[in-house]
């Protein structure tokens, strides 16, 4: 096992992190932008090793991990958890933590709040929130937070988009869409996530922002693109979303792996010699010896 550098204080950029300005140069560059969540250090770890360029700790992690059906049971405590986790086992990838629901919708100062919570207690390199909630990234930004907008599908209120379905479907829907992504970069995001929305509105928002967009369900045009680690693993129950792309299917392996184990463990073939640890035959001798004083006694 490779030993990492521990992490640095919150605020501090570790050692080979991407620098978050460098974000705005891809996209100017034309350099495509990759982003996947992860909810532990050892998914981190590997997505760093792949060379992805931003963890985002979802609260899809409420769903594939914890079980809900939905993102909004997620809660600060265990997003924290999960965003420490992560943060121990990414490098050069920046760690950006989503805010859950509940935890900023009540005011600037409660956004504030839960945003210190995460850069102080879990060294998140950034925040990530859903909607048009201008005056929020106001104030984390003046903080100094840096924050990442969210819009288009926005799990946190899918009941009220109707569900989980495409936006900005019909002209004036893709203007507001349009128009909040405008204010958002104006308030002071540094990267915008379009979730769901078709690719044309996606690609005309994309040029028309300074800032990069990651595209989810959004179409080639975005700067970036993100998928949920367990989507993308075939990890997750039940039919992924026409945007989802797998690119394994690991259910089955790891199912296959956990079988083999249950029978070899029921059939006595696991654990053999080479799984276990000797003792010499004279401190075993004295052990047996030991044994039986004490028994005597
Ligand atoms: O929570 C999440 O995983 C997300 C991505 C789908 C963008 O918000």
């Amino acid at each position: 096992m490779t030993t990492r550098p521990r992490q640095p204080a919150p605020g501090t950029p570790a050692p080979g992190k991407l620098a978050l300005p460098e974000l705005g140069e891809m996209k100017r560059r034309g350099d495509r932008i990759v982003m996947i969540t992860a909810y532990d250090a050892p998914s981190a770890r590997i997505a760093d090793e792949a060379g992805v360029d931003l963890i985002l700790v979802g609260d899809s992690a409420a769903m594939v991990v914890l079980g809900h059906d939905s993102t909004v049971p997620a809660t600060v405590d265990e997003l924290l958890m999960l965003t420490r986790a992560a943060n121990r086992g990414a490098r050069r990838p920046l760690v950006i933590a989503d805010l859950p629901f509940g935890s900023y919708q009540v005011s600037n100062e409660q956004a504030l709040e839960t945003a210190i919570r995460f850069v102080k207690d879990a060294a998140a390199d950034a925040v990530k929130l859903e909607g048009a909630m201008l005056s929020r990234v106001d104030a984390l930004t003046a903080a100094g937070i840096p924050v990442m907008g969210h819009l288009g599908l926005t799990p946190q209120t899918a009941t009220m988009l109707g569900g989980f379905k495409a936006q900005g479907r019909s002209a004036a829907k893709a203007v507001r869409l349009y128009e909040d992504a405008l204010a958002l970069q104006a308030a002071g995001c540094f990267a915008l996530v379009l979730e769901a929305v078709p690719s044309p509105v996606a690609a005309r928002i994309t040029e028309a922002l300074d800032i990069p967009t990651i595209g989810i369900g959004a179409g080639a045009g975005c700067d970036g693109q993100v998928l949920v680690w367990h989507d993308l693993l075939g990890l997750y129950p039940g039919r992924a979303p026409r945007f989802v792309k797998q690119y394994a299917e690991l259910a089955p392996v790891i199912e296959e792996a956990v079988a083999r184990y249950a029978e070899d463990v029921r059939s006595g073939a696991f654990p053999e010699e080479q799984h276990t640890y000797a003792m010499s035959e004279d401190e075993l001798a004295l052990f047996d010896e030991q044994l039986a004083e004490a028994h005597l006694a």
